[in-house]
């Protein structure tokens, strides 16, 4: 046997094999087939920590240099964000500005998209944006759609799926960024949840993710070109009690997105799922930004910087070392357990806060 592991050793491997030719194999094997799975791990943590600290960090008005085929306004001038006005999805709009995309900007508040609207004209004074206001979760006129009508009082144009989707055919779209989400207020068994807003929920996180791609994707395979891009949650891979709708609708998000990846490859268009922990914005409540709670704009660099990789990815480098140890240490009962956990405590704090603030009044 050739090898160049210490002589010594080399001996001893040899004399088991002669000995227990059988054995002496299948320990052999056993050893390469250990060695092979600890560097590949090895491999992967030293990359993660080497985009943490040696690489540098993904910056918000660097062209995106991982594949440019995919995230080029050549591939469709126009990126569409849901979720526009706040958090994750503002900054969505601010940093493919800075990329020369124009901009489409989806959410309730018409007052909140316009500042986003000044602020992606001040990045890019280039840029055409087109502001929408838009509640998925009043929403009519899509096939099938809980709302046939809209609400009385309310002009037929608002909230209806047919003008928005006459305003995205107007455009040719190189990027949709499906980032709007309804979550609970705080974590609440699921019997206590209203019914409205279990409906929301899935009206929001689950139709309306496919409504948008549906109205996006036949410009995209016509053209040979474009990006969908999917926010889930980490809620959508460990299934989190206190939490179950939301952590229900993101696990749909999570393997719909996948598979319709799958059925777009190779005819131009990329889908992707991407895996969120916790962001500093309002809907997580974070006000302080850490190292494993990102600001929206470190978060959206990194996945700015890493879409195109992957059909499912946790692009933020503190995230996917967490996500790392959990898939490779903490087994699923355990993730499942302590996630139960945190929104038990969470849910004891937000009630004792309700407490506090009634007895105030
Ligand atoms: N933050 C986190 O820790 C975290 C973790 C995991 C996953 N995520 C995911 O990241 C995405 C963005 O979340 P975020 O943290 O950025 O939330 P956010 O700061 O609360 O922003 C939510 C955005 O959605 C809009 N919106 C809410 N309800 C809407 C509706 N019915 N119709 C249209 N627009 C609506 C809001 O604007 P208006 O008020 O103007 O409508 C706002 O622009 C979500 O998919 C969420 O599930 C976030």
């Amino acid at each position: 046997m050739t090898t160049h592991a210490h002589p010594d050793f080399a001996v001893a491997v040899q004399a088991v094999i002669d000995r227990y030719p059988l054995r002496g194999g299948i320990i052999v094997l056993l050893c390469v087939v250990s060695g092979c799975y600890i560097l590949y791990h090895s491999v992967v943590l030293f990359a993660i920590l080497a985009r943490m600290f040696v690489l540098p960090k993904a910056r918000p008005n660097k062209t995106v240099q991982v594949d440019k085929r995919r995230l080029s306004i050549a591939n469709g001038s126009w990126a569409v964000i849901t979720g526009a006005s706040d958090g994750i999805g503002r900054e969505f709009a601010l940093q493919l500005a800075a990329k020369a995309f124009n901009i489409l900007l989806i959410s309730r508040s018409k007052g909140k998209l316009d500042v986003v609207a000044d602020e992606v004209r001040k990045i890019n004074p280039n840029a055409e944006v087109i502001v929408l206001p838009f509640d998925f979760t009043k929403a009519h006129g899509a096939p099938g759609a809980r709302n046939p009508a809209p609400e009385p009082g309310v002009p037929a144009s608002a909230n209806n799926y047919e003008v928005l989707k006459a305003a995205i055919d107007k455009i040719d779209v190189g990027v949709l960024v499906n980032n709007v989400a309804v979550n609970h207020a705080f974590p609440v068994p699921f019997m206590e949840e209203s019914e409205s807003l279990i409906e929301d929920i899935v009206e929001v996180d689950v139709l309306a993710q496919m409504r948008m791609a549906r109205m996006v994707l036949p410009q995209m395979l016509a053209r040979k070109a474009g990006t969908i891009i999917n926010i889930g949650s980490m809620a959508g891979k460990v299934p989190s009690a206190l939490l179950s709708v939301y952590s229900g609708s993101k696990a749909f998000l999570r393997f719909w997105s996948q598979a319709l990846a799958l059925e777009v490859r190779g005819k131009g268009v990329h889908v992707e799922h991407v895996n969120t922990y916790f962001v500093a914005t309002n809907m997580s409540k974070i006000r302080k930004p850490t190292m494993l709670s990102p600001t929206p704009k470190d978060y959206v660099a990194s996945v700015l910087q890493e879409v195109g990789n992957s059909i499912n990815s946790t692009p933020y480098p503190p995230h996917r070392l967490l996500n790392w140890v959990l898939d490779n240490f903490v087994s699923e009962k355990e993730q499942i357990t302590q996630s139960a956990g945190m929104h038990h405590s969470i849910r004891q704090r937000a009630l004792a806060k309700i407490a506090r603030e009634a007895k105030q009044q």
